[in-house]
C-alpha cells in the first residue's frame, strides 16, 4: 500500500531531508586522502548531535554506524571503519535522519583528490540518471517509468545498473511501498498521484551488475570488482510537479 502525504507531511519530510543534504554536504567537504572512514561517520553523528536529530541507519536492522561509506567496488552500505581514503578512491556516501517523526534519504558519490576519467564519467552518468528519473515522477505516469528513465541514462553511457537494490517508498518508515527498481520497461505498476514521496536511489557500475555482501554481512561489493557509484534523492510528487525533499 503507497501511503500518500499530506502538504504539512511533506513539509515535515523536507526539514528532514534539508538536515540530510547539509549532513552529506559537510561530510563530503571532510572527504579527502588519508582520512580514515570511522571519522566521516563521527562528523555526521556530531552533526546529528547538534542538530538534534536521530540518525536514520543505526540500528536499522542492525547496522552499526550512521552513515554508509562505500569505497570503490563497494556498491552500498559499506560499514565506516580505518580504512583510510587515498586519492583516486571513489566513495559514495549515504545517510539518512528521523526528525519530527519522518525520514529522510540521500546519497551522493564524490571522488577522492583526483580520479580517472572513466570513473567521473560513471559518476555523471549516475547522477544524470537519478535527475531522469525523478523526471518521470509525474501524476498519472506508472511507477516503472522512474526506473525505465534511470536505466535508458546509465546505459547509454556504457555502464550497468545494480539490479539487488531499489529505491523506495519514505516518510514515517525509512522503507515504505513502492519498491522502484532502477531497471525494466516503461508504463508498468502503479500509478503516480500526488502526494506520494518515494527516495529514488540509482547504483551502477563499470563492469558487472552483480554484487556479493562481504563477511560483515552488509557491505555489497560488485562481483568482478569493478567501481560502482550511487546517488540518491527523496522527492515528492505535488499538485505543482515533483518536489526533491533532500537538497539544500
Ligand atoms: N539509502 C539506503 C536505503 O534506503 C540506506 C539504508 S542503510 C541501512 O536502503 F543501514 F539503514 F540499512
Ligand atoms: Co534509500
Amino acid at each position: 500500500m503507497i501511503l500518500l502525504k499530506s502538504l504539512q507531511e511533506i513539509a515535515k519530510m523536507e526539514k528532514a531531508n534539508r538536515i540530510v543534504a547539509e549532513i552529506l554536504e559537510g561530510v563530503k567537504e571532510k572527504v579527502q586522502p588519508g582520512i580514515e572512514t570511522r571519522e566521516l561517520d563521527e562528523l555526521a553523528e556530531e552533526m546529528c548531535r547538534q542538530r538534534q536529530v536521530q540518525p536514520a541507519f543505526k540500528g536499522y536492522r542492525g547496522y552499526p554506524r550512521s552513515i554508509c561509506v562505500s569505497v570503490n567496488e563497494e556498491v552500498v552500505h559499506g560499514i565506516p571503519g580505518p580504512r583510510r581514503l587515498k586519492a583516486g578512491d571513489l566513495v559514495s556516501l549515504d545517510f539518512g535522519v528521523k526528525y519530527d517523526g519522518y525520514y529522510g534519504d540521500a546519497a551522493i558519490t564524490v571522488g577522492v583528490g583526483a580520479v580517472s576519467e572513466k570513473a567521473q564519467a560513471l559518476m555523471a552518468a549516475t547522477e544524470k540518471s537519478l535527475y531522469a528519473g525523478i523526471a518521470g515522477v509525474k501524476a498519472g505516469k506508472r511507477l516503472s517509468d522512474i526506473s525505465h528513465a534511470v536505466q535508458t541514462v546509465v546505459e547509454d553511457a556504457g555502464f550497468v545498473v545494480i539490479r539487488e537494490f531499489v529505491g523506495h517508498g519514505i516518510g514515517r518508515s525509512l522503507h515504505e511501498d513502492p519498491q522502484i527498481p532502477n531497471f525494466g520497461p516503461p508504463d508498468r505498476g502503479p500509478t503516480m498521484q500526488v502526494g506520494m514521496t518515494f527516495a529514488i536511489e540509482p547504483m551502477a557500475s563499470m563492469g558487472a551488475w552483480q554484487v556479493r555482501i562481504l563477511r560483515d554481512g552488509w557491505t555489497a561489493v560488485t562481483q568482478d570488482g569493478s567501481c560502482a557509484a550511487h546517488f540518491e534523492h527523496s522527492v515528492a510528487l505535488t499538485e505543482n510537479g515533483v518536489l526533491i525533499l533532500s537538497r539544500l
